[in-house]
């Protein structure tokens, strides 16, 4: 009889086709998960440290509990009346700058992400979109056009210009003078828009830039680029589906981190913990012209549960002093990883905000040169030793640490000392310079 996961692997296969991927050599199969902690089909553990949704940890007893107590009662959509998703747009908009005061609920950052897109068209009347060359902002036919991660330059619509990421540490522009330069990108997409006879509808920008490699954005960068759109009558939308909700530690939203509120502001992976919810939140004057023109609703977005289980994770988030946890803890792992480069040529840079950071491994410090293969195989051993991570960036040589908010010091320095172990093996080592 096979093994079982290699049934799972033919059924997988067979059930849900080739378009599906999976992380790891020797893929993971997860029963249960509690905090930071996954475990698999042998019961053995792993010390989470990529995944972003369980945002205030696997399973929180009292998000389940929530989800639970609401789905026994009621759950219907935004077509009747009902209190719990006024209580939840209530309380998330207390979290955004006044005036981005009206939400509008789906499930996914996906059709969040679409929706801004949607309100940013119909309202300004023009259709031209301007994002970061390796972006991603979700799945839909409308929003893979803007994703440039999976768009061939040569395959994008005339409507959609991608600019070069904001990123100081490999990217063109590294000096003091960063922001103002990679800002003055935005300037030149907007020109060559017209030069095609196309207005500007929006800027979008994931705040954290993950895609490219959780880029330390040099500050005064996102509010030049959006001076600029808005200059030409577009909108500043911020993707703040994976930065958000307090990841960052220093902030509640990425966008804050600079000088600047977005006239629309999308959000998704963590505010339900697991269950799906996204939102996309904007002023009411924009909310209102768009109105005139269009109609929304969305069959589960919004709904009581979804309600309760948003309503839950904030509340977690501010009893248990997550955002502060994740600051403090934060600010542990990136001393921790900066003395790891201090003893390891390869990591080059160590970079971001609470639990949102990133290592890039380098084979050279000067030519900064992308370890990809080494990277892949820290990943790999890491994943044997019992650490959940993954690479990111355009060369996967980045690995990206995004743990539930529930990481402690004790698990941060496990991680630490794992990693330590990892990047002192000679056989893993990258190849001779
Ligand atoms: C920055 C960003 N925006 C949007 C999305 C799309 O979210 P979803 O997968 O929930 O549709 C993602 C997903 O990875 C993302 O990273």
């Amino acid at each position: 009889m096979p093994h079982r996961a290699d049934t799972l692997l033919e059924r997988r296969r067979k059930l849900l086709g080739p378009a599906y991927s999976l992380f790891y050599k020797e893929p993971l199969h997860l029963v249960r998960g509690e905090g930071v902690w996954l475990y698999d089909v042998n019961g053995r553990r792993y010390l989470d440290m990529y995944n972003n949704v369980p945002h205030v940890g696997h399973c929180h007893p009292r998000v389940v509990d929530a989800i639970d107590r609401q789905g026994r009662l009621l759950n219907t959509h935004t077509r009747y009346l009902h209190e719990l998703v006024l209580d939840y747009a209530e309380r998330l908009t207390a979290t955004l700058p006044d005036g981005l005061d009206v939400a509008m609920f789906s499930c996914t950052g996906t059709e969040a992400n679409e929706l801004a897109l949607r309100i940013a068209r119909q309202v300004t009347g023009a259709t031209g979109v301007i994002v970061t060359d390796y972006s991603y902002h979700g799945n839909s036919q409308a929003i893979s056009e803007i994703s440039t991660e999976y768009t061939r330059p040569d395959m994008l619509p005339p409507y959609v210009i991608p600019v070069p990421a904001p990123d100081t540490y490999r990217g063109p522009y590294r000096a003091a003078d960063a922001a103002e330069r990679y800002a003055a990108h935005v300037a030149v997409a907007i020109e060559t828009l017209k030069g095609r006879g196309i207005r500007p509808a929006a800027l979008m920008l994931d705040t954290i830039v993950s895609s490219e490699g959780v880029v330390a954005v040099p500050r005064g960068y996102l509010s030049r680029a959006a001076a600029h759109i808005r200059d030409a009558g577009g909108f500043f939308i911020a993707d703040e589906v994976q930065p958000g909700l307090g990841r960052l530690g220093e902030r509640f939203w990425g966008f804050e981190l600079d000088d600047v509120v977005p006239d629309i502001v999308t959000m998704g992976k963590p505010m339900g913990n697991g269950h799906p919810l996204a939102a996309t939140v904007t002023r009411s004057d924009i909310a209102g012209a768009f109105a005139r023109k269009a109609h929304y609703f969305n069959t589960f977005g919004g709904n009581p549960v979804s309600a309760a289980a948003g309503l839950a994770v904030l509340e977690v988030l501010e009893t248990d002093q997550l955002q502060q946890n994740a600051l403090k803890v934060g600010r542990h792992l990136v001393s921790g990883l900066e003395q790891l480069a201090a003893r390891h040529e390869e990591i080059g840079d160590v970079r971001g905000s609470g639990f949102f950071l990133a290592a890039e491994l380098v084979e050279d410090r000067e030519t900064r040169n992308p370890a990809t293969k080494y990277a892949g195989q820290v990943v790999e051993r890491l994943r044997q030793e019992g650490v959940l991570t993954n690479t990111i960036g355009r060369d996967e040589n980045i690995l990206k640490l995004r743990p539930p908010m529930v990481l402690s010091r004790q698990d941060a320095d496990m991680f630490l000392d794992i990693l330590d172990r990892a990047l002192q093996e000679p056989a893993l080592r990258a190849p001779p310079r």
